[in-house]
């Protein structure tokens, strides 16, 4: 689209057709008329390169991608690619990212790129001995490791370090931490590879047995953090800020909460990443357990207030994913997406999944701690209805939003609702 600016500050998206939507950001992302086909084609996964993917293929499960709007980044807008099959988180994640845009946007940082491998040594005498053994030879550990890639150390990846950990026990154990600097892949096949390259010379150093040789999706060195200002006038009012603290509070408090306060904070987190073709369940994998690290489950993020009452929302979490290699490069919409978030890099990809995260938890809170979440729920959910009982283009806004009115979402309402409207012949406009 010729002549549109470049913000994610699209007012009235979610009223437009998928079609229109399509366009707005075609223009924002300079999607190719083919790119932007390919994303309306709900077969787009061609079946052999499907087969490619898996095994046992026998065919796709297309779920619905959608773009959230507002986000304001490190001072950059993004618009952000979601797939996923649950109503409301993209509205959700969109009206939060308003409103932190209001505030100033989000702020984000994130550690180097490094993944975790661990081998793990059994039958070990002397675990101590042994692990002096493996610390001292570690250059030529890591040089080897490094030899199965060198195209990921010509960019200034690859093997950086090793540690060694003694698991206490009868008998012990030994587990050899190799720390991979993964640049832009995700990079479990990268670390798995290394692992298993290095396990003859430890076995060979220790004298014991090396068994398990993998990468760990407890990513304590791949952390992605984002930060947001809420200014209390934006969230109504100081009480409405206290709300969100005492409900992160409850969090904080009671594991069964935390529970599905991280998972709201997944909603957002996930379906970018399934929309990019990243793995999701080594995300859920790293999330959960780095929540679970100090020995308690908590809260992945943290609400306060600064001293001006303003709310101040935090969050860190393992973000291991890529945008080189694996599905990322093969599944055509994982690349469309990829070009529609406009990110160059691994950790840039992790800070802004980071900062959707926390935008996604804080629309829950506001929602939970104020009007409750049922009411946008009910909104979606009443516009199906009044499409499924036959409503097409504004028609449907205007029986879902007397159905909503009226506290009753049913098919026989929303049919005599349209029955009624169109006898009183109303000009209403369709789509085309
Ligand atoms: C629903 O998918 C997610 C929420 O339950 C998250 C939360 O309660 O914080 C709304």
């Amino acid at each position: 689209m010729k002549g549109v600016e470049r913000t994610s500050r699209i007012k009235g998206f979610y009223k437009l057709s998928p079609r229109e939507r399509l366009e707005a950001v075609k223009g924002f992302a300079h999607l190719t008329d083919e790119e932007a086909s390919m994303l309306t084609n709900t077969g787009a996964l061609p079946l052999d390169t499907a087969n490619r993917m898996i095994e046992n293929v026998i065919g796709v499960m297309p779920i619905p991608m959608g773009v959230a709007v507002n986000f304001l980044i490190n001072g950059r807008d993004y618009l952000i690619p979601m797939a996923i099959e649950e109503p409301s988180v993209i509205a959700a994640a969109s009206n939060a990212a308003r409103m932190v845009r209001d505030s100033g946007g989000f702020r984000t940082s994130s550690t180097e790129p490094i993944m975790i491998g661990e081998i793990q040594v059994i039958g070990i005498e002397d675990p101590y001995g042994s692990r002096f053994k493996i610390l001292s030879n570690k250059g030529q550990i890591i040089e080897e490791a490094n030899r199965k890639d060198p195209l990921l150390v010509s960019l200034g990846g690859g093997a950086k370090d090793l540690n060694v950990r003694v698991l206490e026990g009868q008998p012990p154990m030994l587990v050899v931490d190799l720390y991979v600097d993964c640049r832009d892949a995700m990079g479990a096949n990268i670390v798995n590879t290394m692992a298993e390259s290095i396990a003859p010379i430890i076995e060979e150093l220790t004298g014991g047995n090396v068994v398990l040789r993998i990468v760990s999706n407890l990513a304590t060195c791949r952390l992605a953090r984002a930060y947001a200002k809420v200014d209390k006038e934006v969230l109504e009012g100081e009480e409405v800020v206290d709300r969100i603290v005492e409900a992160y509070r409850f969090a904080v408090k009671d594991v069964y909460r935390c529970a599905t306060h991280n998972k709201g904070i997944m909603n957002g987190v996930v379906a970018v990443a399934l929309a990019t073709g990243n793995d999701t369940r080594a995300l859920e994998a790293g999330a959960h357990s780095y929540a679970a690290l100090g020995g308690a489950y908590k809260p992945l993020t943290v609400w306060e207030k600064d001293e001006n009452n303003d709310l101040i929302g935090t969050i860190e979490m393992p973000m291991a994913v890529g945008v080189i290699g694996g599905v990322t490069s093969v599944h055509p919409i994982a690349k469309i997406a990829l070009k529609i978030l406009g990110v160059k890099t691994a950790r840039e990809l992790g800070e802004v999944m980071a900062a959707v995260g926390l935008a996604q938890n804080l629309a829950a809170l506001r929602a939970l701690a104020t009007e409750g979440i049922q009411r946008g729920h009910m909104k979606l959910h009443a516009r199906n209805i009044a499409s499924m009982a036959g409503a097409v283009g504004e028609e449907i806004d205007r029986i879902a939003s007397e159905m909503v009115k009226m506290g009753q979402v049913r098919m026989d309402l929303a049919e005599k609702l349209l029955l009624d409207l169109r006898s009183r012949g109303e000009q209403l406009k369709r789509p085309n």
